[in-house]
């Protein structure tokens, strides 16, 4: 653990209602210290979920445009977000990359909109089970991680999440020690500025293995997809984050 906080962040992706939030909300509150919780509803909850969680935890969206207004039909800028009661944004997530064609280069531009507009961007890399068969998960984590951090900014707080595309909803995990080893490579690879930004891990996390990612060295939280969605196992990742 580089930092003094762990976070916990539930990528809710599109799943949940404001039932679930209900059911979330006291296991959240009861958390204390130094652990973070993010919750990232669909957009259309953000406003409900910052409502009923108050001071229980903080709430996140999972993308936003680049520009702050215009014609762009679909499409959340940053400000709105902030203004529904978002914190946070997480960016880059490899659902977008490779369901959107999101590009490092967009997400960089992205996480400069999301800090302008006073959120907090969580912004994801990670390979594919191919890039690392093929030897190059350190290569392409390397090149996200260059290409997507806000050019502008640098003192400005951002998180990032170390999330193989193999493990996401997979089940599988890297081992322990491949972990470590990714999370050093990364921190290796920030700029001055950067070295000691949160880096949390992702990817099929859940409370039989949270306790062990948690402990690892350089690994300042989790980003929890699935198992955030089950209150038993969401509250199992929580009471596991160290206190
Ligand atoms: P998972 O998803 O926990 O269901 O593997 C993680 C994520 O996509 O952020």
């Amino acid at each position: 653990m580089t930092n003094q906080t762990q976070y916990i962040v539930a990528n809710w992706k599109m799943h949940g209602s404001r039932a679930l939030a209900q059911e979330l909300c006291p296991l959240v509150q009861a958390t204390a210290g130094n652990v973070q919780v993010v919750i990232c509803p669909p957009a259309t909850l953000i406003a409900q979920v910052a409502a009923q969680f108050q001071q229980a935890g903080a709430i996140g969206a999972q993308d936003c445009h680049a520009e702050p207004e215009g014609a762009f039909t679909g499409d959340i800028s940053a400000p709105m977000l902030k203004e529904a009661g978002a914190n946070y944004v997480i960016l880059g997530h490899s659902e977008r990359r490779q369901g959107h064609g999101e590009t490092s280069v967009q997400v960089s531009a992205k996480a400069a909109a999301a800090l302008s507009a006073g959120l907090i961007p969580i912004i994801c890399i990670g390979e594919t089970g191919q890039e690392r068969a093929d030897g190059l998960a350190e290569a392409v984590v390397a090149g996200q991680l260059r290409d997507s951090l806000p050019k502008t900014y640098a003192n400005s707080k951002i998180l990032l999440a170390y999330e193989p595309v193999w493990a996401i909803g997979s089940g599988q995990t890297p081992t322990l020690d491949n972990i470590v080893r990714m999370h050093r490579f990364i921190r290796s690879q920030l700029p001055g500025a950067r070295t000691q930004v949160p880096l949390l891990y992702g990817g099929s996390v859940k409370a039989s293995n949270s306790a062990d990612i948690l402990g690892l060295e350089d690994v300042d939280g989790v980003l929890v997809g699935g198992a955030s969605l089950k209150a038993e196992e969401f509250k199992g990742i929580l009471d596991s984050a160290v206190r």
